[in-house]
């Protein structure tokens, strides 16, 4: 299926472009008109995946987070969120929840959360190379 809309943003991995990141792509979709759940979803699972960009994937420096969105026909949209960071040496166990490299700090909980607020999410990890989640979200038509 081709999209009928497309967006790319790129950007330093300080945190405090984390904002930007979840406030751009709301904006790129809500040409969808989505409802404010469905849009509060988004931004959350947006904000889990480039916040693991910058602190797991760009830890030990500064990087470039990459985000494209699309938008089809039928009113699904696709959130990639890319990193050229340290990668993922198992997907299937940093996707469980509570599994976390991070220590205290963290919960081990930002797939499981990205998982609840998108109908799905996938993960394509290289050690050395980067880590890519692809976030699906199919809106709830207004009526
Ligand atoms: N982009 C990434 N690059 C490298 N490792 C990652 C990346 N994203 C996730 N990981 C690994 O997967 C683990 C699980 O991620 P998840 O977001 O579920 O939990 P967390 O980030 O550790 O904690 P929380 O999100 O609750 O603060 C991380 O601890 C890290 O080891
Ligand atoms: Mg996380």
């Amino acid at each position: 299926m081709k999209p009928i809309n497309q967006t790319q943003i790129s950007f330093s991995s300080n945190s405090v472009n984390e904002g930007y990141a979840r406030a751009a792509v709301a904006a790129f979709l809500s040409q969808l008109d989505p409802t404010v759940a469905d849009l509060s979803d988004v931004r959350t699972a947006v904000s889990e995946a480039v916040t693991n960009a910058i602190v797991h994937g760009y830890r030990d420096r500064l990087g470039t987070v990459y985000i494209s969105v699309k938008i089809y026909e039928d009113g699904h949209a696709q959130v990639r969120v890319r990193d050229k960071g340290c990668g993922i040496p198992d997907v299937k166990q940093a996707m469980e929840p509570l599994f976390t490299t991070g220590g205290e700090e963290r919960a081990g909980l930002g797939f499981a959360v990205m998982q609840s607020f998108c109908d799905s999410v996938r993960v394509s990890s290289t050690v050395g190379k980067g880590t890519s989640v692809t976030l699906i979200k199919r809106f709830t038509p207004k009526c």
